[in-house]
């Protein structure tokens, strides 16, 4: 054996055994700290108080909140934050007897100081790099500023666009939630926990959050076990393998038991099946919920029935403070519940070394430093530009020229800052907001920018449009920034019309009447529904919410200084009536095979069955050419991976980024399959005739699905493999044959 191979060996064995050291070190001093606690001490780690008032002004409920912090009653506070204020009630924590520190957790969903693009806009970049990117940004900020732990990322799938919480999650696919749930996972936490500018992460809302019936918020959750393991569970294990540090229940039920109550999901399959480690926190006041829910009489068999079903924190219930101790000592609730929930919190509090010293993350100087650090918004443009979705584009209209002479800005959105910010924002400091009018006054200094408001976001103003008209009439172009505004969408905000709101649908009607050339950007939470722009304005641009780059980010699309790439993480329906509406549908035994075949097949009589704009559209500035699909095989055993080469090219005149897609579709099996489903996808970067090889790999895990009696099961048979630049352009097919072996 040479020195350098045996060299390399010791080196490991002693790597391997420090880490199994330090790792035993953490399950010692657990267990020797957990030697020593009461039973109150013990439920004590069990509560999560929110802080706003913690640091306010003299209450009786600061009063409250502070003794119980320095009796050892409380784990974690949320909704403290700054280097001050952890600080100083952290060192109240630590005048209880154990001197046990607090977790300090936070909403920081897309940003602390410097404010992201809304995690629905992110995921239309579908760049895992980007999004992991800005992810370590709100780590590296909130960690400086005294925070140890993230409610995030929110990895719902949502396929009902009037829940309001479509805007945190990634959109209504699968593959790309699971995937995007990694990124984020990894960009909060790097690849161990434990440095002092990363923070533990949140796997929310466990589980199947994001199909509330009739897309109310709150509202119960009832599917199929097959629906909930190949649709909704996938983006959670994806983060519990990337290593999330917690996971948090959700307010609805599933099946007529609430997730907060449900050993089926917490305990048989996150700590059972998935052997998951780290703990799990309620949703804010969701134990105590369940008596509203009429799953529970009172509090205390509320508690009960949580902490049985591996509810590890309690927040903002006070269910355990108030009746954990007498569920023991009675006997209903064994101690080993919450032995095992305390060991799981007290575990991540000696993995963020907060044992060793409390105040790590409360440091004044680098909470200065990284609080102005000018990259960070270098970083913001970047995934600000990548979640921007060009939708239409006729004529080639966009991008404008810069030597335009006269635009005319108009509408509600044109000058909006805090509604750029999106919802769940901890800052939305406006004097970092950059509106659409700053960025392209920015961008075109020569130009004469004329403005008009228009009408309001909401209401039934129209007394501005003729002005509005008027300034129309002057310009050369038309821009028109319209949409929600940022309180429309978020926790909730549900809606059951989904149109841009108020009278501006109207106002671009008046505005298009004047023969102008118009482009409309719009922004919001959600996929809108907007059939009149989509028939009638000459291009349109989805800026979603788009963080404090927002206005740089659409001048630089408008203008050409960025070719959009981004693709849509979620299908637009035509009308509220689709919906639930997504790609990834069921082909049924009627379907509809010639647009205007419709009489007794699957099909409305006074609507198409197919979206407005389909997941995975998104429109460039240049043209891609795909060719030369290859498989490695046709007749593939079960043993084995598939390879699937194909060549893309840029035909157009400028850069541009591709996402490239690969869907399969199962053409028979025992449970039926959708007509396509995403299994892999690349973006690739292509100068103006450049050609670049793809090759994905389909191993026959990705085959698989989820039978009700067997699992998650492969079956042999023909799949149809397509790769498209949309879930609804598809550019080339082919088909192969997969066999038992
Ligand atoms: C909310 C949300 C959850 C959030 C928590 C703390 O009600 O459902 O996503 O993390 O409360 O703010």
């Amino acid at each position: 054996m040479n020195k350098f191979f045996s060299l390399t060996l010791l080196l490991s064995l002693v790597l391997i055994t420090h880490v199994y050291a330090q790792r035993k070190t953490i399950e010692q001093r657990v267990d020797s700290i957990m030697k020593l606690m009461t039973l109150s001490e013990k439920v004590g780690q069990l509560n999560q108080y929110s802080g706003r008032e913690v640091t306010g002004p003299a209450s009786d409920r600061k009063n409250y909140l502070l003794n119980d912090i320095k009796s050892g009653k409380v784990g974690s506070m949320l909704n403290v934050k700054g280097v001050k204020d952890t600080r100083e009630i952290q060192a109240i924590a630590l005048q209880s007897r154990l001197k046990i520190p607090l977790l300090f957790s936070l909403d920081v969903i897309h940003g602390y100081k410097t404010v992201f693009p809304i995690p629905l806009a992110e995921s239309a970049s579908w760049d895992l790099d980007v999004i992991r990117k800005s992810a370590q940004v709100a780590a590296e900020e909130s960690a400086a500023s005294g925070i140890h732990w993230t409610f995030a990322p929110m990895v719902d799938i949502a396929r009902d666009p009037r829940w309001g919480r479509v805007m945190e999650g990634a959109g209504e696919d699968t593959y790309l939630g699971a995937k995007i749930a990694t990124a984020r996972v990894l960009g909060f936490q790097g690849d161990q926990l434990g440095a002092v500018d990363r923070i533990m992460a949140c796997a929310k809302h466990f589980a199947a959050y994001g199909a509330a019936m009739a897309g109310r918020d709150y509202n119960p959750v009832d599917m199929s076990k097959q629906q909930l393991h190949e649709i909704y569970l996938p983006p959670f294990k994806a983060a519990a393998d990337a290593g999330v540090a917690t996971f948090m229940n959700s307010f609805n039920t599933l099946n007529g038991v609430p997730a907060t109550g449900n050993s089926y999901l917490q305990r048989d399959i996150l700590k059972g099946d998935w052997n998951y480690k780290g703990f799990v926190v309620s949703d804010w006041g969701s134990i105590k919920e369940m008596i509203p829910w009429g799953f529970a009489k009172n509090l205390n068999e509320a508690s009960e029935k949580a902490i049985l079903a591996g509810s590890d924190m309690d927040m903002e219930s006070e269910a355990y403070k108030k009746e954990l101790e007498s569920l023991v000592n009675s006997g209903k609730v064994d101690i080993k519940f919450v032995d095992d929930a305390v060991r799981r919190i007290l575990y991540k509090k000696f993995e963020l070394g907060l044992f060793d010293n409390p105040y790590r993350f409360s440091d004044e100087k680098r909470e200065k430093k990284v609080m102005n650090d000018p990259s960070y918004k270098k970083v913001a443009l970047e995934a600000a530009q990548k979640s921007i979705v060009l939708l239409k584009n006729t004529n080639h209209l966009l991008p404008l020229k810069k030597d335009i002479k006269n635009i005319a800005l108009i509408g509600p959105l044109v000058k909006a800052k805090r509604d750029q910010a999106g919802s769940w924002v901890v800052y939305a400091d406006t004097a970092n907001i950059v509106s659409v009018y700053e960025g392209v006054k920015q961008k075109v200094r020569g130009a004469k920018l004329t403005f008009a408001e228009g009408t309001a976001i909401t209401g039934t103003l129209t007394t501005g449009f003729a002005n509005a008209v008027n300034t129309a009439k002057n310009a050369d172009i038309v821009v028109m920034v319209l949409g929600e505004n940022w309180d429309m969408s978020g926790e909730a905000k549900s809606r059951t019309e989904i149109g841009i709101p108020g009278k501006q649908e109207e106002l671009f009607k008046a505005i298009k009447a004047t023969g102008k050339p118009v482009v409309v950007v719009i922004m919001a939470g959600r996929p809108l529904v907007f059939n009149t722009i989509a028939a009638q304005a000459d291009a349109i641009v989805y800026a979603w919410f788009l963080g404090d780059q927002g206005g740089n980010a659409i001048a630089d699309v408008l203008f050409g200084d960025f070719n959009p790439s981004g693709k849509l993480p979620i299908s637009f329906p035509r009308n509220v009536g689709q919906i639930p509406i997504f790609y990834n549908h069921y082909n049924t035994g009627r379907p509809v095979t010639k647009p205007n075949d419709i009489r007794y097949k699957s099909a409305y009589i006074d609507a198409p069955n197919d979206p407005q704009y389909a997941f995975g559209h998104g429109l460039s500035y240049t043209d891609f050419h795909y060719s030369n699909l290859k498989l490695s095989e046709t007749i593939l055993n079960k043993d084995e991976t598939l390879k699937i080469n194909f060549t893309i090219t840029n035909t157009g005149k400028v850069v541009g980024e591709e996402v490239v897609q690969l869907y399969i579709q199962d053409t028979f099996a025992s449970v039926v399959r959708p007509v396509k489903e995403l299994k892999d996808f690349a973006k690739v970067k292509l100068k103006p005739g450049e050609s670049k090889e793809i090759t994905f790999e389909l191993a026959p895990e990705k085959l698989s699905f989820y039978h009700e009696e067997k699992g998650w099961i492969v079956e042999a048979g023909e799949f149809k493999i397509m790769i498209g630049a949309a879930s609804d352009n598809i550019k080339l097919n082919s088909l192969f044959e997969l066999r038992d072996r």
